[in-house]
């Protein structure tokens, strides 16, 4: 039965870790995996999660199953984080999933279920994992140009042109901050004229949202999506909370459906059961259950809110001070667009083979689509990293 599948390929970015360990010299950096780290090059368990975790520990007195949907205070928490107090909330429906690479998978199950003829329209760059997962579903997948390679900004213009051959049963994913891998985010004009073409064109806007707080501050980043869906008739999200919760393996996040009408988001929500249900059954509980703690206690909340704060504020400090060694070392401006990408990721805007060279000549790792991972920069790397960037990127 086996002997006959494909020798399976490597992950790009896990490879690419493997080959940093195996690297004997000193001065490199590993600027590839996508997880934040603080200074010392840690990726710590937040205060506030660990102080949660005790409490847990201490008054837990059950293992038994929770449910389908996973724990109600949970969603309602994580409804109330992304979408704050908008009108949508009333025609919304919510189930707990395994991360937000969960979500993605059910709201996918869902869409061919619901409309099995539907395009799912994705950035040009994306989250690496967009397509497979959509295409794992069954669903065909286009593209939209996005990021401006010239400008290193969204081009709002080519994006809304290629939306428009996006129709009435297309899905188009969007990402709701801190896009990745460009770092480059839609502003709020962007935000509205494709909720424009949105309702024109009758596709369904589907959000993706990994990095809430990470960006301009966790309302901030959300005003976007926010406004979108209180806007369109239908509308899906999919919320992650291993970054901005630091809870990566334990898996933790929501499937969003808003619904013309409350009892469609219901319907919604019924068959995105039955679809979990011959899948996964029920999302693990702990990471639910640590931040159902957190936001509903008032000092954890404060606590936690600190902690994300510094963490974007290290993001912001990390940004300014890479673009200043960059034009300490090249005498040039040419990558002051670093600054003003958002979240954890910046294409840098070097080919593969630069970025190979950054790897080879210079100790620099990160993935060869240009990606860097700011978050994985430590104060002390980047005169080193920007003098191989200047390097490696030459005169232009
Ligand atoms: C844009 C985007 N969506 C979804 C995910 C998946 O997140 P999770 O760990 O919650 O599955 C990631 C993770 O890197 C991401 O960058």
């Amino acid at each position: 039965m086996f002997s006959h599948l494909p020798k399976p390929q490597q992950d790009p970015i896990l490879s690419l870790s493997i080959e940093y360990r195996q690297d004997q010299r000193t001065d490199k950096v590993d600027l590839g995996i996508g997880v934040y780290r603080n200074d010392d090059g840690d990726t710590p368990i937040m205060g506030a999660i660990s102080s949660a975790q005790k409490l847990i520990a201490d008054t837990q007195t059950t293992k038994s199953y929770v449910g389908l949907a996973g724990s109600e205070p949970f969603n309602q928490a994580m409804l109330s984080l992304v979408l704050g107090d908008s009108d949508a909330i009333s025609r919304s429906a919510v189930i707990q999933t395994p991360g937000a690479s969960g979500a993605l998978r059910m709201l996918a199950d869902l869409i061919k279920q619901a409309e099995p003829s539907a395009r799912v329209w994705i950035s040009d760059p994306s989250y690496v994992n967009h397509q497979p997962v959509m295409e794992a579903a069954g669903l065909e997948v286009k593209f939209y140009r996005y990021f401006n390679t010239e400008t290193k900004l969204v081009d709002t213009s080519a994006m809304l042109e290629d939306l428009k051959q996006a129709n009435s049963n297309d899905v188009v994913l969007l990402h709701g901050c801190c896009h990745n891998p460009s770092g480059a985010d839609m502003d709020m004009n962007a935000w509205k004229a494709v909720t424009e073409l949105a309702k024109l064109q009758g596709f369904t806007p589907f959000i993706d949202v990994a990095y809430q707080g990470f960006g301009d501050g966790l309302e901030e980043d959300a005003q976007g999506l926010r406004y979108m869906v209180n806007e369109v008739p239908e509308a899906m999200i999919s919320a992650s909370c291993s970054k901005n919760f630091g809870l990566y393996r334990e898996r933790t996040g929501v499937a969003i459906v808003v619904g013309k009408e409350t009892q469609h988001a219901q319907y919604a929500k019924g068959k995105l059961l039955t679809l979990a249900r011959a899948t996964y059954t029920m999302p693990p509980d702990h990471g639910a259950a640590l931040v159902e703690k957190v936001l509903s206690d008032d000092v954890l909340k404060k606590q936690w809110l600190d902690e994300l704060n510094m963490m974007r504020e290290r993001l912001t400090t990390l940004r300014v001070s890479l673009v200043n060694a960059l034009i300490a070392e090249t005498g040039s401006h040419r990558f002051d667009f670093i600054a003003q990408h958002k979240g954890m990721f910046t294409l840098l805007g070097l080919t593969p083979e630069q970025m190979t060279q950054l790897k080879t000549e210079c100790g620099v790792y990160a993935v060869a689509d240009g990606r860097v991972n700011i978050a994985a920069l430590s104060e002390k790397d980047i005169p080193f990293v920007a003098k191989a960037i200047a390097a490696i990127a030459g005169q232009e």
